[in-house]
């Protein structure tokens, strides 16, 4: 269902706003993304909470040295989250550490950051996160965040089983803010994305379900025509 490849950022200050937007999304998305804002503040109590109705995308992006990073990959394990990810930056080593440690949790997806969503697009960038994303299909991930705009050739280099979560989606007259490689819901399901992660136009919507209605209508649309 065209709903269960979105992924709502849950990028608020307190656990209040998150389990109001919470309630007015069930039914609406699959996922709700927490990311540093909200875990920073709010920490694994409100994760156990949000994973009653929807999967949980914990973006933390960890970077940090092999062990450090197997170890925290393994609390996201233990804590129960669908999907967590790291840098692909970090490199092999960190790479192959985070991959063991989430063995141990068949059901948690393990992804990388390429290159994010806010830097602007080109050839060398592109080469980059393909790059990127074969080191991180060689060390065992799932997949990739990246934008829609490389869904593609990820797919075309790595297989179609190889996951691609993308933000920076906008549509209709909604502001770039700080995203450059940005496609509409459309396009990225167009492209063969597997989940798109949506923040500010669902959650500042005046009606976050409305909008998320808006996304997953103009989905599917797209894979009719
Ligand atoms: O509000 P907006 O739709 O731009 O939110 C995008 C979300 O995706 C934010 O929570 C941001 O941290 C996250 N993200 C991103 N680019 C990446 C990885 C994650 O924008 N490469």
């Amino acid at each position: 269902m065209m709903k269960d490849k979105i992924m709502v950022a849950l990028d608020v200050p307190t656990a209040t706003q998150a389990l109001q937007l919470r309630d007015q999304l069930v039914g609406h998305v699959g996922w709700l993304k927490v990311g540093l804002r909200l875990f920073v503040a709010e920490g694994p109590a409100l994760i156990r909470e949000l994973a009653q109705h929807h999967r949980i995308f914990l973006d933390l992006k960890f970077h940090d040295i092999p062990n450090t990073v197997h170890q925290a990959v393994e609390s996201a394990g233990a804590l129960g989250v669908d999907m967590v990810n790291v840098h692909a930056s970090g490199g092999e080593a960190m790479l192959r550490a985070a991959s063991e440690a989430a063995a141990a949790f068949p059901d948690m997806r393990l992804i990388a950051v390429t290159v994010l969503t806010s830097v602007a697009g080109g050839d060398a960038i592109r080469q980059q996160i393909l790059q990127a994303a074969a080191l991180v299909a060689d060390c065992g991930l799932d997949g990739v965040v990246c934008s829609a705009q490389e869904v593609a050739a990820i797919k075309a280099q790595q297989g179609s089983a190889f996951l691609t979560v993308t933000p920076g989606i906008r549509w209709g007259h909604q502001s770039l803010q700080d995203q450059a490689r940005i496609a509409t819901p459309a396009d990225a399901v167009r492209c063969g994305t597997d989940y798109m992660v949506i923040g500010r136009p669902i959650i500042q919507a005046k009606d976050p379900a409305a909008a998320a209605d808006e996304a997953v209508a103009m989905m599917s649309e797209a894979c009719q025509t």
